[in-house]
């Protein structure tokens, strides 16, 4: 009789577009979490200690606890760029590769950005409630006055890919682009400053590092107070870099014009945040990789890694690639 090996083991923990689950499901034992809704936290623990590999969404947290009840783990892969939901280190100490889905949602994310800049200084969101509740009379020369962008400053926080892709697309509508780095970084047509410069000279700003202990509470009620009066704030990267309850209030007291958050410190944004009673406020559900094309792409990329890793080969996109020196 020939000898069977037993096939690796994967858990995923949501249904995903395009062919990749197929590609994983044609080599490996793959179960996907069907019922509606995220796994709950029990459920996901017990899938994972039963599982070699764990394809997941930046909805589920990958932490330490999860990690020690999953013996058999030896690949991680999510369909996100962002990887706060996961604790790094505690894969990398057990040797855990990591994949992610940087680059595939850059230009999405950035158009988001852009809709969002443009929704907040021209009142989009505000003048559609407005004709349906039947407020519109007339045209009348001082309805719905919003703000320009060309002409404006745009303040970049973070100059990764889609920071600068913003950067490169507010130049292109005729916005002067400051931005700021942890390290800085010379990028052509936008201008290097310090994080207190930033604030203090943009119209406009926007967000775009990842959440790390070091950006937690990045913009909080001191940095607020340091915007330009007047200004917007657009964050689409990690709801906990900004202090919502100091953005709430720097609305409600009209010290900033506007603000758009695509996401939020609690997701799905609970009833009783502050934020929903605040004025001028744009608020979208984590929407900024949200196209048919590249919700594709990230599922596709994420079971790439998936793949690469079970098979002891190297992630196309490995946030620990520490992992795999020897
Ligand atoms: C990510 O992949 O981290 C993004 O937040 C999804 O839009």
């Amino acid at each position: 009789m020939p000898e069977t090996t037993a096939k690796s083991r994967v858990f995923v923990t949501r249904t995903l577009p395009g062919s990749g689950l197929d590609r994983l499901r044609a080599e490996f034992d793959l179960e996907v979490w069907a019922e509606p809704g995220l796994p709950p936290r029990e459920a996901l623990l017990a899938a994972a200690a039963k599982a070699d590999g764990l394809l997941c969404l930046l909805s589920d947290r990958i932490d330490s606890e999860l990690l020690r009840r999953a013996p058999r783990l030896r690949a991680l892969s999510s369909c996100s760029v962002g990887l706060d939901h996961v604790d790094l280190a505690a894969a990398t100490a057990r040797r855990i590769p990591v994949g992610h889905t940087p680059g595939v949602l850059t230009d999405t994310t950035a158009e988001l950005v852009i809709s969002l800049l443009l929704a907040a200084a021209r009142r989009v969101v505000e003048a559609d409630r407005f004709v349906r509740e039947g407020r519109w009379r007339e045209w009348s020369p001082d309805l719905l006055l919003g703000r320009d962008l060309a002409g404006s400053t745009l303040g970049v926080i973070g100059l990764g890919a889609i920071g600068q892709a913003v950067a490169q697309r507010a130049g292109a509508l005729g916005m002067r682009v400051l931005g700021w780095n942890r390290t800085p970084r010379l990028i052509d047509g936008l201008a290097c400053v310090t994080l207190p410069e930033l604030l203090a000279g943009s119209d406009f700003v926007s967000v775009h590092v990842a959440l790390t202990p070091e950006t937690r509470g990045l913009l909080d009620a001191a940095a607020l107070a340091r915007m330009r009066p007047g200004a917007v704030l657009v964050n689409v990267a990690r709801g906990g870099i900004v202090d919502e309850t100091a953005l709430a209030e720097a609305l409600a007291r009209g010290r900033l014009a506007g603000a758009a958050l695509d996401v939020f410190e609690h997701e799905p944004l609970p009833p009783s945040s502050p934020l929903l009673a605040a004025p001028n406020l744009v608020l979208t559900p984590h929407i900024g990789s949200a196209s048919v094309r590249t919700r594709t792409r990230m599922a596709d990329l994420a079971a790439l890694n998936l793949r690469a890793g079970l098979r002891g080969e190297r992630m196309p996109h490995c946030a620990n690639p520490e992992v795999y020196e020897s």
